[in-house]
């Protein structure tokens, strides 16, 4: 079987986040990610990741996720957990799940109130 140049054999991660990196001009209807600086929490995640070395996690830039009231928004594949990384504790949380799997639903996206 062949092996791309990192040495894998098939395509796919084990987990995959996606963080929005949407930037809206002044005035816009919605508000975005990026001004809530979900760049520089991008940054952090993939470095805390490589600190870490999980191995199977990749994490990158999205386009707007359409939850952007609730920004800066993360989902995270293939359990399909949306968070908003906006609260206190949500980036620990996040890499909690990257590196555990565990849904750590109290920094879970909650559209019920
Ligand atoms: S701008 Fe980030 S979810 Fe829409």
């Amino acid at each position: 079987m062949s092996k791309d140049p990192k040495g894998r054999e098939e395509p796919g991660f084990m987990r995959h986040a996606f963080v929005c990196g949407h930037e809206r001009p002044d005035g816009a209807a919605r508000p975005s990610c990026l001004p809530k600086d979900s760049m520089r929490m991008m940054r952090e995640l993939k470095q805390s990741v490589r600190d870490l070395g999980l191995k199977g996690v990749r994490v990158q830039k999205s386009g707007c996720l359409d939850y952007c009231e609730f920004g800066p928004t993360c989902v995270i594949y293939p359990e399909g957990t949306w968070y908003s990384l906006e609260a206190d504790g949500a980036f620990d949380a996040v890499l909690k799940h990257l590196e555990t799997g565990e849904v750590q639903v109290k920094f879970t996206l909650d559209l019920s109130d």
